[in-house]
């Protein structure tokens, strides 16, 4: 089979509050962005890489130029993330099969790696389902009563996961799943739309590297990371 990744990089970053969308961000020496692209470019497994953006970015042409290799920026953002996938999808209707796999990748994850790639792509195998790195969860999980913050009950965590990306998929199924789920802002990963047509994707166990940037502190974190051997 033939694997592309797609990155969703058309948020605004409201979390970080930066002067800006935290895609853009220096980390480790390059704008977060560019590490999770350069990963995709350095796996062997990786026929081409595409990167969602907003129609109005002015920073992208900066980060990933025109003609670098293995990459196209694909300038359909949408309102959510999920919409800024399917934006992506539609847009390479015609270029990809049904039967491609297709590995959606938040830009905000700077810690993958290769070897990640293709822990991925070797644990999925041909899973009809497709299937996500992610991460046991670790702590002791309370849930809380109502809008409070009182606890009402401790959830087991045997059996728990935190979803990381990439999350992988055939290009059908991918499309079908997003494209008839009923709220784009309930969706906050693709595994959750295929889990709606009733299908299970495999979990494959991450890393902690592999962690999303989301509020000020973790740039730090992505840091050490970065600076860390695998
Ligand atoms: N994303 C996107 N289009 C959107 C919203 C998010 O492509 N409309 C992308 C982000 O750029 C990011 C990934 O989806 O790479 C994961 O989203 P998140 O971490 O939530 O990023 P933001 O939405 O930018 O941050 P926040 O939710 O704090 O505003
Ligand atoms: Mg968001």
């Amino acid at each position: 089979p033939r694997y592309f990744a797609l990155l969703p990089a058309a948020g605004v970053g409201a979390r970080m509050a930066a002067n800006g969308p935290k895609q853009y961000l220096p980390v480790g020496g390059k704008p977060l962005l560019r590490h999770a692209v350069d990963a995709f470019r350095a796996s062997s497994l990786v026929a081409h890489t595409y990167v969602v953006v907003s129609a109005d970015d002015g920073q992208i042409d900066g980060v990933l130029p025109p003609g670098l290799d293995g990459v196209t920026v694909l300038r359909c953002g949408g309102a959510t993330r999920m919409d800024s996938v399917l934006n992506g999808l539609r847009v390479l209707h015609g270029q990809l099969s049904d039967t491609d796999l297709v590995m959606v990748h938040d830009a905000a994850r700077p810690g993958l790696t290769p070897a990640l790639i293709e822990k991925l792509v070797l644990g999925v195998g041909d899973h009809p389902a497709g299937g996500l790195l992610a991460l046991p969860v670790v702590d002791t999980v309370k849930r809380a009563g109502g809008s409070g913050s009182d606890q009402v009950a401790t959830v087991p965590r045997t059996g728990l996961w935190l979803a990381q990306t990439p999350q992988m998929f055939s290009y059908a199924l991918l499309l079908r799943a997003l494209g008839s789920a009923p709220d784009a802002n309930a969706i906050t990963d693709d595994a959750s739309a295929v889990e709606m047509l009733g299908l299970s994707p495999r979990l494959i166990e991450g890393h902690p590297r592999n962690l999303k940037v989301t509020l000020p502190a973790d740039i730090r974190i992505a840091e050490m990371y970065l600076a860390a051997a695998e």
